[in-house]
């Protein structure tokens, strides 16, 4: 038995528990750019663990759409692979034979207008034989030149437009933009057809349980907000490090480098949960409208020769492998000034953050994969020891680990046993995996949840992304001016360029090796 369109709009659904599970209603997703290894490695298998995980409704629909000659049967198995490779949960037939029933693939290009009245012919049919009640979300995993065709084709096919008591949705990957001017003319192009309630911008960030923690550790307890301010900590530090190089990605990341692929979304989003004012309710319009208050107030740090930090990497050592340098990866042109390691530093103007730098750094090929985020607190303003005793006490820092160890670290002095005092850091760790007995979704799971229950929380809006360039765009414009020194290089397995180390040390301060 399906559940109509009416019971899941029902308002008294948002009094419900919010801690039963939500299921989507009725509907259909269509994937634009099937064929890409995002669609193979995330989408999918996540399509799958909600089916088993009993979020999906029973006639859920899956439509593929591609160039490729594939009728549904190649794309179901090309689905099934995906499944059994990647997918989170295991495997059950069951499962997976009622998804199958809802997959269908249509043919086509995107500035062939028959291939979408195809497709609109396919939801159709898949709304009178599964009940998916004209509820269809556009997944956009496509280059970002290819949006504009997309929207305007869905709008002319009538794709766009909802009867009372559907929903149509557009679900958007980034890049958003290269920049503060482009970002702004894709928008106005996706909400000239979508109205903004209606645009999903995926930042999976976002979804992942230890980034969502930050609210819940912020503000669900009285211990740190006291602390949470200019008066007690030094300065943030921000990291996403990760081992892997960019072999075969070159078609994406090439003249887009690790600033904008990477610190625009991801970590700026970090920024904001991390400094944001307590929202007055976590419903969406009273997040996102926090997330835009400080991001209004942010602002990268002059002068960008000090405080920004850019490199690329060379071959090296890495987990004993010898790996390529990005020159040397196929695909790159021999010239490329890519950066495949960013660092800014940013300063957030108000009351509660002035003066505090928030250092964020992102790499390629780096010593380790982790991403985290080290809020660092001031020295105590006496200490009464012998100098000796204090030698190696460092600064007290609270440390969210979003991955891969997900937990929470607070770093503090302890005296070493023995007779004399002599005080040296220690740390005292919350771990997911000792804490809690379930295992967290994916980032996908949730997101794609959300998108289908038409829940935007976990979405930047278009005026996030236009203010996440605003704060880049000057350091963009400078980089791409300043042709000395040269893009700097950093050996493959390191922790990037020297300007990295001194755009922090020149205030005293020090990255973490984490
Ligand atoms: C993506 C970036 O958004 O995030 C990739 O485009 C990066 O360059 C990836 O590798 C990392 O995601 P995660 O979830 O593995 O940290």
């Amino acid at each position: 038995m399906t559940t109509s369109a009416a019971q899941w709009n029902n308002p008294l659904r948002d009094a419900r528990d919010k801690r039963m599970p939500r299921i989507a209603g009725p509907s259909a997703l269509v994937i634009f750019g099937v064929t890409g290894d995002l669609s193979r490695k995330k989408l999918m298998p996540a399509i799958y663990d909600l089916a088993n995980r009993g979020l999906l409704p029973p006639g859920f629909g899956l439509v593929g759409f591609a160039r490729r000659d594939w009728a549904d049967q190649d794309f179901m198995k090309v689905v099934h692979d995906a499944v059994k490779e990647h997918a989170r949960t295991p495997f059950n037939e069951a499962v997976w034979q009622q998804l199958a029933e809802g997959i269908r693939f249509v043919q086509g290009t995107f500035d062939d207008d028959a291939s979408f009245d195809n497709l609109a012919s396919c939801l159709a049919a898949l709304d009178a034989e599964r009940g998916t009640g004209g509820n269809h979300a556009f997944y956009l995993s496509i280059p970002p030149g290819a949006f504009p065709t997309v929207v305007n084709q869905l709008k002319r096919a009538g794709l766009a437009q909802t009867a009372p008591d559907q929903w149509r949705r557009v679900v958007i990957e980034k890049p958003f933009g290269h920049d503060l001017a482009s970002a702004k003319e894709l928008n106005r192009t996706v909400n000239e057809v979508f109205p903004e309630e209606s645009v999903f911008r995926i930042d999976h960030y976002l979804g992942k349980e230890t980034v969502q923690n930050i609210l819940a550790l912020r503000f669900a307890n009285q211990l740190y907000e006291p602390i949470w301010n200019s008066n007690y900590v030094d300065h943030v530090q921000i990291t996403m490090a990760e081992d892997i190089g960019l072999g075969g990605r070159a078609g994406y990341y090439d003249g887009i480098g690790a600033t904008r692929d990477v610190i625009q979304n991801h970590l700026l989003q970090l920024l904001a949960l991390i400094a944001m004012e307590e929202p007055v309710s976590f419903k969406p319009a009273d997040l996102r409208a926090e997330k835009v208050k400080i991001l209004s107030a942010t602002r990268p740090a002059q002068p960008f020769e000090e405080t920004t930090s850019r490199g690329q990497y060379t071959g090296g050592w890495q987990g004993g492998q010898k790996v390529p340098g990005l020159l040397e990866e196929g695909g790159f042109s021999p010239e490329s000034k890519t950066e495949t390691f960013g660092a800014i530093t940013c300063e957030v103007n108000t009351r509660r953050w002035a003066g505090v730098p928030f250092y964020l750094r992102t790499g390629k090929r780096l010593g380790r994969r982790v991403t985290e985020v080290a809020v660092v607190f001031k020295r105590a303003p006496h200490l009464p020891f012998d100098d000796t005793a204090t030698e190696e006490l460092g600064q007290n820092a609270l440390v969210v680990r979003v991955q891969p160890d997900e937990g929470v670290t607070i770093r503090f002095g302890s005296k070493v046993p023995g007779n004399t005092m002599e005080v040296r850091d220690v740390t005292m760790d919350f771990g997911y995996g000792h804490s809690f007995t379930e295992s967290s979704p994916e980032a996908y799971e949730r997101l794609l949840l959300d998108v289908l229950l038409g829940e935007p929380s976990l979405f930047p809006k278009n005026d996030e992304v236009e203010l996440s360039w605003e704060i880049l765009d000057p350091i963009l414009d400078f980089w791409a001016r300043k042709d000395e020194p040269a893009l700097e290089k950093y050996k493959a397995g390191t922790w990037g360029p020297p300007s990295a180390e001194t755009m922090t040390s020149r205030t005293g301060r020090q990255w973490r090796r984490p």
